[in-house]
């Protein structure tokens, strides 16, 4: 995966194993999550690479607006409070590059 991730912005990929997941930059640190909403097992965003809220501060389920912490995956407000996005394991090589780990 070689697109880039501007800051505050999220991009969806396929994995070779057919999850969805999405991946976006905050602080210059990238995190990764499967695209699965905790609250009804459904894809986050509504349009294409939407994930972020209005402010771009968290993450946010288009279906009922759940908040999630872009750090962590932990679900701050909405009907999963106190649940996560499931992290997926990513490395950034010095070449730009973002990876799968494991996968
Ligand atoms: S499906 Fe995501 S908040 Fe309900």
């Amino acid at each position: 995966m070689m697109e880039d991730i501007p800051e505050r912005e999220a991009r969806a990929y396929e994995t070779p194993n057919g999850d969805t997941i999405f991946i976006t930059q905050r602080d210059g640190m990238y995190y990764a999550y499967q695209n699965v909403c905790p609250h009804l097992q459904v894809e986050l965003e509504f349009l294409e690479n939407q994930f972020l809220d209005r402010d771009q501060e968290y993450i946010e389920c288009s279906t009922h607006g759940a908040l999630f912490m872009v750090e962590t995956g932990e679900c701050i407000s909405g009907p999963c409070l106190g649940q996560s996005l499931e992290k997926v394991e990513i490395s950034v090589h010095s070449d730009g590059g973002i990876y799968l780990i494991n996968d």
